[in-house]
C-alpha cells in the first residue's frame, strides 16, 4: 500500500499518539498521588501555581514542571485554567479522598499495583497459561488477592467505591426491580456495599452476602445482613433473587453458565418470583453512545483478559449464556455504560 503524504504524517502522529498513551494514566496517577484536586478542593477558589507548588511542597525548582503536568491534565479534562489559576473539572471530584465514589483506589489497582501482566500480553498468545496475570505472577488474581492483604485492600475499596455510585444510580432508576423480594443473595459480594445499601432500603429483605473466606473474614452483618464465606461454584446460598454485580465479566463462558446454572439452583421457580439480576457490560450498550464510553469497554474487556480470563460481553454473547444455563427471559435496564439485567428462570 502505497501512502501519500499526509498519510504518513499522520500515521506517524497516530502511532506516537498511542506509544505514548500510557501518559494518560501515569500523568493522572501522579496527579493522584501529589494530592493535587484535594488541595485546589481545599483551597476553595482557584490557585495560582506559586500556591499550588507550596502547597503540594514541590521541590522550588520544580514549578515549573509542575506547570507541564498541570497543562496536560487540563487537556485531558481533569483541571481547568481559570484565569485566577487551577480549578477542578468536574472528573477530578472523584479523585479526593473524602468522595464517597473516590476512584482512587481504582486507578492504583488496575495499573500501579500490577504492571507485570501488562507486559507479558504477547508472549502469553503464544504460551498456554488462561491469563498473562499467570503468566507474569504463576497464580490466578483471586489467589493472589487471598494471600496478599494489601491487594485485596485496595480491590476491594475499588469495588466498594464503584458499587457506592452504581447503588445511588439504582436507588434511583430500579428500585422496581427489587421491591417485593423478601431475600436476596449478592453472589461475589465483596465487603458488602451493594448488599448494604440494598438491606437499607428494604429492612425486610434477608441479605446475605457470599464471597470467599479471605474477603468477608471478621464482617459483621446487620439485623437483615449476613455473610457467608464460600464459593459461587460450587454452592449459592438459596434465596428469592441472586445479584452479580460486576461478576461474569471476570469468567469465560463456561465458567458464567456454570454460575449461572448455581445461581438457577438457589432460586424459586419464576411463578414464584425467582430473577436473578446481573449488573455488567453489554458492549456497544451506553447511555449516551460516545466514543470514550466505547472505548472504555473496550479497555475493560482488554482488563478482564489480562488480569482475570474473562470478557466484556455483546447482548448476542450474553442471550447465549443465559439460554445454555437454562434462562429463557430476561429485561434490561440502562445504567451509563453498563447495564442491569433481570433474569427468569
Ligand atoms: C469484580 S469483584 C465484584 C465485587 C462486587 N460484586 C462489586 O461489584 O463491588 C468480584 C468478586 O468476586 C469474588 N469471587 C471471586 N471468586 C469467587 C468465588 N469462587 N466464589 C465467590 N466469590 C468469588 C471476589 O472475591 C470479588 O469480591
Amino acid at each position: 500500500m502505497e501512502l501519500q503524504e499526509n498519510e504518513i504524517l499522520h500515521a506517524q502522529t497516530h502511532i506516537c499518539n498511542h506509544s505514548l498513551n500510557f501518559i494518560n494514566s501515569v500523568s493522572l496517577i501522579c496527579a493522584v498521588e501529589l494530592g493535587i484536586a484535594d488541595i485546589i478542593h481545599s483551597h476553595g477558589r482557584p490557585i495560582t501555581l506559586q500556591q499550588l507548588a507550596h502547597a503540594l511542597r514541590i521541590n522550588n525548582a520544580k514549578a515549573d514542571h509542575l506547570a507541564r503536568l498541570m497543562r496536560l491534565l487540563i487537556r485531558s479534562g481533569f483541571f481547568l485554567d481559570d484565569k485566577d489559576g487551577y480549578a477542578l473539572a468536574p472528573p477530578s471530584c472523584l479523585l479526593l479522598k473524602d468522595h464517597p465514589f473516590c476512584m482512587a483506589p481504582f486507578m492504583k489497582g488496575s495499573y500501579t499495583i500490577f504492571t507485570g501482566p501488562w507486559h507479558r500480553v504477547s508472549e502469553w498468545f503464544h504460551n498456554d497459561d488462561p491469563t498473562p496475570f499467570q503468566t507474569a505472577h504463576g497464580t490466578t488474581f483471586w489467589d493472589s488477592a487471598a494471600q496478599d492483604p494489601e491487594l485485596s485492600r485496595y480491590f476491594n475499596q475499588a469495588m466498594a467505591s464503584d458499587t457506592l455510585l452504581l447503588m445511588s444510580l439504582m436507588r434511583k432508576h430500579c428500585r422496581g426491580v427489587f421491591e417485593g423480594l423478601d431475600s436476596l443473595v449478592d453472589v461475589g459480594g465483596g465487603t458488602g456495599m451493594a448488599a448494604r445499601a440494598i438491606a437499607d432500603e428494604f429492612p425486610d429483605m434477608k441479605c446475605t452476602v457470599l464471597d470467599l473466606p479471605h474477603v468477608v473474614a471478621g464482617l459483621e452483618g446487620t439485623k437483615n445482613l449476613t455473610y457467608v464465606a464460600g464459593n459461587m461454584f460450587e454452592a449459592i446460598p438459596p434465596a428469592h433473587a441472586v445479584f452479580l454485580k460486576w461478576i461474569m465479566h471476570d469468567w469465560n463462558d463456561e465458567d458464567c453458565v456454570t454460575i449461572l446454572k448455581k445461581c438457577k439452583e438457589a432460586i424459586p421457580k419464576r411463578e414464584n418470583g425467582g430473577k436473578v439480576i446481573i449488573v455488567d457490560v453489554i458492549l456497544g450498550a451506553t447511555q449516551n453512545g460516545d466514543d470514550e464510553s466505547i472505548q472504555t469497554q473496550l479497555f475493560m474487556d482488554f482488563l478482564m483478559m489480562v488480569y482475570y480470563g474473562g470478557r466484556e460481553r455483546t447482548l448476542k454473547e450474553w442471550v447465549k449464556i443465559f439460554n445454555d444455563a437454562g434462562f429463557t427471559n430476561y429485561i434490561t435496564i440502562q445504567l451509563g455504560s453498563r447495564s442491569l439485567f433481570q433474569l427468569f428462570p
